[in-house]
């Protein structure tokens, strides 16, 4: 089991009660509070790291020199950035799968119907198992590995768990899972079965079975890798160096991320905060973090309590990946708001359908959590709490095959039958492309097209 070993050099802040501790010492909670712990960076001088230590300018290069570099280290778009990472010995190096390098797009046709002049995606659904968990994985299960784990865990409605098994399958380690029986999407179920984790479907919503696991880690010796891992959101910083870099370090106005049990928007906002204080950017963007109406813990803990004591909610949305009533980062994800001035929005289910296809129209498509930031976009526009003349970035969490059911039934008209939402959806008709089933005869496919040709 866990070993000396260099990890134990990490220093990690509690969120709650601010003690300072190791890995060795307090685990990943406070042993103190038991709130969550943050990985410190930069350390203190006394820590053998100095501010002064870091030259943003020659970082800047060497990070561009290492694109044309074949070490798997630095073909990783995350370990690429490894200055800014925690430390991991030499035992074993990092397990990779070259995670990162995502793409950024330009939203021509979501940016006109939004009506905003400048939209970008940024997709991390193009990360090696089709999800931006694998940028948090591969430093979280490099670090279980060098700590001397056999196995690792954690609860999920879905990516997390095809990530996890993949980066553990690659490290030798062995991987459980916990999933809500029934409530996520098969096409992620069958990642973690192909990359043989031990899956279980449990008759319970993912707050279940991440209470269950936090007792099952708290007996066996298995590291739990779900985001109250701070290793897992220290990975998920470089996402925003590399934004920053593919802007040529020009700063946009806004980020906008969508909140599930709120790791991602608090990796995204440690990051900018770090970047500033480092001088690798002069300004933050705003992060703004949009939920699904009905998993909206966040929204109701900002609007009822100031963002003092978490509201949980009993969750429900079509957009599984974000089906968290009880969020783990909800006390970092306040932080980062009041950091950057973001704001928190909620969408419904008509609006995220809507928005998903939009995407979907301009050729870039994702899973529909990510789609509550084009959503979400749309509302902040009418709420005049984005200007049409900023740039606007939207994180792409999932990619598009990760959910194809919600896809097909969304192009054929059936997504919404016999819901409460049912009447609402229907102004979803112009989006929806249903397949159509004709006989074997270039007559028929013909006429087709002749009447697309005339309805476009
Ligand atoms: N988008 C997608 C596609 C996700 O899978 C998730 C979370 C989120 C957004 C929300 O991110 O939790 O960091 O706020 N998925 C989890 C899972 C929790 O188990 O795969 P978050």
């Amino acid at each position: 089991m866990a070993t000396k070993s260099r990890v134990d050099k990490i220093l990690l802040r509690c969120i709650g009660c601010g003690a300072v501790t190791t890995v060795s010492e307090s685990g990943l909670a406070c042993v103190k509070c038991d709130d969550l712990l943050e990985v410190i960076f930069p350390q203190s001088a006394d820590a053998g790291e100095k501010h002064s230590d870091f030259d943003a300018v020659a970082l800047k290069a060497l990070w561009r020199q290492r694109r044309a570099s074949h070490l798997a280290m630095d073909e990783s778009g995350v370990w690429r950035f490894r200055e800014v990472l925690p430390a991991l010995g030499e035992r074993h190096g990092p397990i990779t799968l070259r995670e990162g390098n995502t793409p950024l797009y330009e939203l021509s046709r979501c940016a006109r119907s939004a009506g905003v002049r400048q939209l970008y995606a940024k997709h991390l659904g193009m990360n090696p198992t089709g999800s931006f968990k694998d940028t948090g994985m591969t430093v979280a299960a490099s670090f279980a590995r060098e700590d001397g784990f056999r196995w690792v865990a954690c609860a999920s409605t879905g990516n997390t768990s095809a990530s996890m098994a993949a980066y553990a399958a690659r490290g030798g380690m062995r991987s459980l899972v916990l999933i809500p029986d029934g409530k996520i999407s098969w096409s992620k179920l069958s990642q973690a079965l192909d990359y043989g984790a031990l899956t279980c479907q449990v008759e319970t919503d993912f707050d279940g079975c991440m209470r269950l696991l936090s007792e099952i880690v708290s007996r066996m010796p298995i590291y739990l890798l779900n985001s109250i891992n701070p290793f897992r959101l220290e990975g998920q910083k470089t996402v925003a160096y590399e934004l920053l870099e593919q802007f040529d370090w020009r700063v946009p106005d806004h980020v906008i991320v969508p909140g599930g049990n709120l790791g991602n928007s608090s990796a995204l906002g440690k990051a900018l905060v770090e970047m500033k204080e480092l001088g690798f950017i002069p300004k933050l963007p705003k992060l703004s973090v949009i939920q699904a109406e009905g998993a909206n813990a966040l929204v109701r803990t900002v609007r009822e309590t100031g963002g003092k004591k978490l509201v949980p909610v009993q969750a429900d949305t079509m957009a599984t990946a974000i089906r968290i009533g009880n969020p783990g980062s909800w006390k970092k994800a306040v932080r980062v708001l009041e950091a950057t001035g973001g704001t928190v929005e909620q969408v419904s289910e008509v609006e995220i359908a809507l928005a998903k296809a939009e995407i979907g129209s301009d050729g870039v498509g994702c899973e529909p959590a990510s789609a509550v930031t084009l959503a979400g976009l749309k509302k902040l526009l009418r709420q005049r709490f984005v200007d049409p003349d900023e740039t606007v970035v939207l994180i792409l969490t999932g990619h598009l095959l990760k959910d194809p059911d919600f896809t097909l039934k969304f192009h054929r008209g059936d997504l919404f039958v016999g819901t409460a939402h049912e009447e609402e959806s229907e102004i979803l008709a112009p989006q929806q492309r249903g397949p159509m089933v004709l006989e074997a005869s270039v007559d028929a496919v013909l006429k087709v097209l002749e009447t697309a040709e005339k309805t476009s």
